[in-house]
């Protein structure tokens, strides 16, 4: 087990926010997971590769976050392989070796920032798939007992980007590894976005998992900054989901609004597209900003501290709800 005391959370966060917590704390085994968990005393944080948090202080407690490495099969029929992952494994490295393997269903969440354990809070998701599709089960150790759990997919609640983790569960367990069920045979879903145009660009008919993984890569790679070079969180709000009296009623003042069919009662509207058409695109506030090709991304232009970023968040949702009567939520945890 890994223990620090004030430890630079610099390297824990994609937005490149230089602060610090009393005690940092990693653990490498379902064993040590047990043993954190049992001496675990609040306040804690649990976090995963640090892609979707945005630290405004420093944190005074305890920053807790899996090591445990490995990928294994568990199982394997003709048709379907089921994987047990390492909650601490970096998820982009995982799909790669998914796609080397020829286990399908998760080339569409290619470049995903984040762990493995953050698949299972978070249910990230792009281009019409989500994590939750391919989940099987979820091992943990709870937090007040120190017994491990295993959790069906079912029981976990999943919605988009949700699930109990993020809701009754929250602080409640540790993650120690995801089991995911893949396919053998290649079933892609390119109806998303630009995948098609960009395949047909490349002038590919049929995609191998390779090239679907490839054109996916080089989409985000178009639209969204590197965290590298621009201290980022991906997407920093959810996008909504309106009524439909409301999405109509928006619809006829702007017929050229992008949506998402939800269900009969309800139409999911870009957050992104909401920022942008309040000119927010590509705009600085001090050393904090907006990208320039995706407004649902804001981004640390270099020194920015997390408060510059939450100021620039509630100008963005102040401006959003004027306009279009609707409070976007941040995706992002802010801490
Ligand atoms: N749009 C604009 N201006 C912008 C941004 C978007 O007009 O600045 C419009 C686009 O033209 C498009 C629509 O809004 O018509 C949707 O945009 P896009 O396809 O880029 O997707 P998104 O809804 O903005 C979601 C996810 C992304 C994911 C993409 C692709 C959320 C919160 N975000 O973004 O996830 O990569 O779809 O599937 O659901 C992330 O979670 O970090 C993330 C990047």
């Amino acid at each position: 087990m890994k223990e620090i005391e004030n430890y630079s959370l610099l390297a824990h966060n994609t937005f490149a926010i230089d602060a610090s917590c009393s005690r940092y704390v990693e653990y490498s085994s379902i064993e040590e997971a047990r043993q954190v968990a049992m001496q675990l005393v609040e306040p804690f944080l649990i976090i995963g590769g640090g892609s979707n948090l945005l630290l405004t202080r420093d944190y005074e407690g305890t920053v807790v976050r899996s090591a445990i490495k490995g990928c294994e099969i568990v199982s394997q029929t003709d048709s379907e392989v089921l994987v047990r992952v390492g909650s601490g494994e970096e998820w982009d490295a995982i799909v790669a070796k998914f796609v080397e393997h020829g286990w399908h269903g998760a080339e569409n969440l290619s470049l995903i920032p984040g762990d493995v354990g953050a698949t299972a809070v978070q249910n990230i998701g792009a281009y019409g798939a989500e994590a939750c599709d391919i989940i099987k089960e979820v091992e943990m150790v709870r937090i007040s007992t120190g017994e491990v759990v295993t959790v069906a997919a079912a029981d976990c609640h999943y919605g988009y980007r949700q699930s109990r983790f993020k809701k009754e569960w929250k602080n409640s367990f540790l993650i120690t590894h995801v089991t995911y069920c893949l396919q053998r045979s290649f079933h892609p879903q390119l109806d998303y976005g630009n995948i098609l145009s960009e395949l047909q660009r490349r002038g590919i008919a049929h995609p191998t998992a390779a090239q679907l993984r490839e054109v996916i890569i080089s989409i985000r790679r178009e639209k969204l900054p590197d965290p590298k070079v621009e201290g980022n969180a991906g997407s920093f709000f959810m996008n909504p989901v309106v009524s439909r009296e409301k999405f109509e009623s928006l619809l006829e003042l702007y017929p050229q609004m992008p949506h998402y069919h939800v269900d009969e009662q309800h139409e999911k509207i870009p957050a992104g597209w909401m920022i942008d058409q309040c000119g927010w695109k590509g705009r600085t506030v001090g050393r904090a900003g907006v990208h320039v090709r995706q407004a649902l991304v804001l981004v640390n232009r270099g020194g920015a501290t997390g408060r510059e970023i939450v100021d620039l968040c509630d100008a963005i949702r102040k401006d959003v709800f004027d306009r279009f009567g609707i409070d976007i939520q941040p995706e992002v945890n802010i801490i």
